[in-house]
């Protein structure tokens, strides 16, 4: 056990989907894994263990934001050995030939500041994805019907952004979307040497407005969940 996860130790898989929403996180379990055993409810942050195609997965809500996305990534990594770690979830699409529903597998990931940048101080660390998931999650999504694209995203700390400059600038260097989390967890996963990636569904747009209405997004994130799950074992 730890601080923030009521698994006890053999509960946790060593690969892990980490979705922002816990009740993603149920819905992706109950759907795509067999034998799904809820190993985690401190504070509503669901986490579930099961099998795919024979492999071991959980499957464990991070919540939102880099700060809470951060304690469950260190939680998983340092006290159950969690070796790959991909992030599932949506994004606000910042390009204009990247529309709503597509999927984007997240090369790189920037961010002004993380929970990490204490101890980068000056430094500009690049947080970017484990090549090899990178590598599978693209061949995975070519046989999906999800649109995708495969580039740097902007790991912000706000939802509700008041730098209309600051977009344009990441508009201008290529970004193809914006979320919260990406960027610690890929940084944490360089620190302790882990795998890790995040496979997005774009569910906003910044420039059109446009937002996939609710009873749209199941459906949508499904084609996200097996690219992560194709990934993680191929
Ligand atoms: N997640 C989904 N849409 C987002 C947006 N527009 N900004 C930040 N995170 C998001």
């Amino acid at each position: 056990m730890t601080v923030h996860i009521g698994a006890k130790d053999g509960d946790i898989a060593e690969t892990v989907l980490m979705p922002g929403d816990p009740y993603r996180a149920r819905w992706a379990a109950e759907t795509f894994l067999d034998d799904a055993q809820l190993v985690n409810e401190v504070r509503g942050m669901l986490g579930f263990t099961g099998t795919w195609k024979g492999n071991r997965v959980t499957i464990q809500g991070s919540g939102m934001g880099m700060p809470s996305l951060s304690i469950y990534a260190n939680e998983l990594i340092s006290t159950y050995g969690a070796q790959t770690l991909i992030r599932i979830g949506s994004c606000g699409g910042m390009q204009p030939h990247v529309g709503i529903r597509d999927v984007i597998i997240a090369m790189t990931a920037s961010t002004i500041t993380s929970p990490s940048s204490g101890i980068f101080k000056e430094f500009n660390f690049a947080p970017s994805a484990d090549y090899a998931l990178l590598e599978a999650a693209v061949k995975a999504a070519k046989g999906k019907g999800s649109t995708t694209h495969v580039g740097g995203i902007y790991s912000s700390d706000v939802f509700y952004a008041e730098r209309p400059d600051l977009d344009e600038q990441m508009v201008r260097h290529g970004i193809l979307g914006v979320e919260m989390e990406a960027a610690e967890l890929y940084t944490l996963a360089a620190r302790h040497n882990r795998r890790a990636l995040a496979v997005l569904t774009v569910s906003d747009h910044l420039q059109t407005g446009e937002a996939l209405p609710s009873e749209d997004r199941e459906r949508s994130f499904g084609d996200m969940v097996e690219i992560a799950l194709e990934a993680a074992f191929a």
